[in-house]
């Protein structure tokens, strides 16, 4: 297998926008939810696949805070699925020393989701091997503005000083508080767009768009992904290495 060459430079924290379920269904003449079912078994393969190249942290697109405006049938499978996913795989992410951690509005889901995620949050705490992250009602405008109203109310309540709110005191904020920022984001499908995803934390992230539907991405895209992302020249705003050089 050519994957994963050993000294790549690899992502610290590598971020999925996992698209195009519905149209590899309808691409079959099978119902969107067969898409979803399919999306499930390709989030299983790709965990295993982002362990293997060696990557510590993950973060995964599953549903969008804009995805309540889908036929309400739609919403509620997509819930299912969730609640089926931790319930069958959560014995074996912990056993394989995943540390899970769903990001995005709670108050929404229902209760017994949200005790699962719970229950799943607090069994897989103390693991290591990798740190995965499923954005579940998740958007970044409604994690920016949430964050912003729990800094007002302590600037108002007299415990933050306004002039302290650094870049570094938000994003201690924000739900991914403690990971490190997104080093690169594979978005599936042919889309080039964010939609609402970890906007503040992709400043510097390098993107790589690729037209397969996520229920076909395989570990051979994965690779193409990580190889585009070892030749990026990541400059932050100062100079390459190559620059500095001919200076
Ligand atoms: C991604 O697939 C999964 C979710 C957004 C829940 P889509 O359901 O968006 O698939 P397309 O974009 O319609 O093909
Ligand atoms: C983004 O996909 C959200 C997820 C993959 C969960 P969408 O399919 O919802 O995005 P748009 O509507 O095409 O921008
Ligand atoms: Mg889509």
């Amino acid at each position: 297998m050519s994957q994963f060459h050993e000294q790549q430079d690899l992502p610290s924290h590598l971020a999925i926008i996992m698209d195009g379920n519905g149209r590899w269904a309808t691409n079959r003449g099978v119902p969107r939810q067969e898409g979803h079912r399919q999306g499930v078994e390709t989030l299983r393969q790709s965990l295993k696949d982002v362990m293997r190249a060696g990557i510590k942290c993950l973060t995964v697109f599953s549903f969008s805070s804009e995805n309540w405006n889908r036929p309400k049938a739609e919403v509620t499978f997509l819930m299912t699925l969730l609640q089926r996913f931790i319930e069958s795989d959560l014995a074996e992410l912990h056993g394989q020393n995943v540390r899970v951690r769903v990001l995005g509005r709670r108050q929404d889901l229902p209760p017994k989701i949200t005790k699962l995620i719970e229950h799943a949050e607090s069994l897989t705490a103390d693991n290591t091997a990798l740190q995965l992250q499923v954005a579940f009602n998740y958007g970044a405008r409604e994690e920016i503005a949430d964050a912003a109203s729990r800094l007002a109310r302590r600037a108002v309540a007299g415990t933050l000083d306004p002039a302290s709110i650094t870049p570094e005191v938000f994003d201690a904020e924000l739900l991914t508080a403690g990971l490190p920022d997104p080093d690169l984001i594979i978005r599936t499908s042919g889309e080039y767009r964010v939609s609402n995803f970890l906007l503040w934390q992709s400043a510097y992230a390098e993107f790589f768009f690729t037209e397969t539907l996520w229920p076909d991405f395989t570990v051979d895209d994965l690779d193409q992904a990580l190889h585009a992302y070892a030749q990026r020249d990541r400059r932050f705003g100062g100079l390459s290495n190559q620059q500095e050089r001919e200076r």
